[in-house]
C-alpha cells in the first residue's frame, strides 16, 4: 500500500467511525442532529485525527479503540469551522464545497449543533476504555486546554476578531496562529501520543513536531487564502485582506511567509528522526500540509 492509499484508508476509517457517534437524523429534534451531521459528514481532509492515529502509530502497533480519541478531535474542529462561519465572526457562506451550517440551518440551530459537538466530543472522551485512567483524564484535560483558552481555539479565535482593522504585528498574528489552530493540531498529535503509552522522550518530540505542524497548517492556511480559489478550497479566498486579517502574509509578505512555512516544517520533520520508519506517515503528512492545495 503506498501512502495516498493508506491516508485514504485512515480517512474512510474515520468517516465511517463518525457516522456511526453522531445521532441518527430520525430522532427528534431532527433538524439539530441534521445540522450535527451535515458539517461533520460534508467532507473535510480529516487531518487532526489522521494525525492522531499516525501519533499513536509511531509508538505502538495496538491501536485498538483510538477512533474514538480521533473522532472527537474531529467533532472539535467541526465546531469550530461552524462558530468560525457565523455573521458575528467571519461570516461565511461557503465551507468544505457546500453552504455554511447557519445558512442551511439558520444561526440558532448552527450555534446549538455546535454545542451538542463539543459537548459529544467530551461525552466520547470520557468513555473511552483505554489507556489507563491517568493518562486517559490527562488526554481530556489537554483537549479541554486546546479547545479554550488562553492558549487554546477559543482565546485565538477572539484575539483574530479584535486584532482584525489593526495593524498585524509579528506577536500578535505568533499568538493567534497558534492558539486558534496550532494548538488543537498540537493536541491530536500529543494525545496520539499519550494514547499509545509514549515514554517521556518520544511525547516530547512528538510535542514539538505538533507545534511546529500546527503553526505551519494555519500560515498555510493564510496563504491558500491569498493564493487559491473557492472551487480547490471549498471556502471563499481573499477574505482575510477584506476583513484586514491579522496574518503571516499581512505581516511577511507571502514569499517570506512561505519560508518561514518551509522551515516551521523542517524543524518539526527534524524531531522525527529518532522514530525511524515508524514516523514516515507522520513525515509525508508534514511535507503534504506545506504543499496542499485545498
Ligand atoms: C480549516 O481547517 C480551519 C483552520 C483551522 C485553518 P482544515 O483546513 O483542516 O479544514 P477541513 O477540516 O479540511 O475542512
Ligand atoms: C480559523 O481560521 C481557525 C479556526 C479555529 C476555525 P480561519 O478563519 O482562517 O479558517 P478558515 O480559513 O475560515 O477555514
Ligand atoms: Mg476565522
Ligand atoms: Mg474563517
Ligand atoms: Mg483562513
Amino acid at each position: 500500500m503506498n501512502l495516498s492509499q493508506h491516508l485514504e484508508k485512515r480517512r474512510a476509517e474515520v468517516e465511517a467511525h463518525l457516522d456511526r457517534l453522531l445521532p441518527p437524523e430520525n430522532v427528534f429534534p431532527e433538524t439539530l442532529h441534521k445540522a450535527m451531521r451535515y458539517s461533520v459528514l460534508a467532507g473535510g481532509k480529516r487531518i487532526r485525527p489522521i494525525l492522531c492515529i499516525e501519533s499513536a502509530a509511531a509508538v505502538t502497533d495496538d491501536l485498538a479503540g483510538i477512533e474514538d480519541l480521533a473522532c472527537a478531535l474531529e467533532f472539535i474542529h467541526t465546531y469550530s469551522l461552524i462558530y468560525d462561519d457565523l455573521p458575528a465572526l467571519d461570516n461565511d457562506d461557503l465551507r468544505r464545497g457546500k453552504p455554511t451550517c447557519h445558512k442551511v440551518f439558520g444561526e440558532a440551530v448552527a450555534i446549538l449543533a455546535g454545542a451538542a459537538l463539543l459537548t459529544l466530543a467530551f461525552e466520547v472522551l470520557t468513555k473511552l476504555t483505554r489507556p489507563m485512567p491517568e493518562q486517559k483524564l490527562r488526554i481530556i484535560t489537554e483537549l479541554a486546554a486546546a479547545a479554550g483558552t488562553p492558549k487554546g481555539m477559543v482565546g485565538g479565535q477572539v484575539a483574530d476578531l479584535e486584532a482584525a482593522g489593526q495593524p498585524a504585528t509579528p506577536e500578535g498574528v505568533n499568538y493567534i496562529h497558534r492558539a486558534k489552530t496550532g494548538a488543537l493540531i498540537r493536541a491530536a498529535v500529543r494525545t496520539g501520543a499519550l494514547y499509545a503509552g509514549a515514554d517521556a522522550d518520544a511525547l516530547a518530540r512528538l510535542s514539538r513536531f505538533g507545534e511546529h505542524l500546527g503553526l505551519a497548517f494555519q500560515i498555510v492556511d493564510d496563504l491558500l487564502d491569498v493564493q487559491s480559489s473557492a472551487a480547490q478550497l471549498g471556502k471563499a479566498t481573499g477574505k482575510d485582506a477584506t476583513q484586514q486579517k491579522a496574518t503571516y502574509p499581512a505581516v511577511y509578505g507571502t514569499a517570506r511567509t512561505q519560508a518561514i512555512a518551509q522551515e516551521l516544517i523542517a524543524q518539526a520533520c527534524a524531531e522525527l528522526a529518532p522514530f525511524g520508519r515508524r514516523a514516515r506517515v507522520l513525515e509525508e503528512i508534514a511535507r503534504y500540509i506545506l504543499q496542499r492545495t485545498s
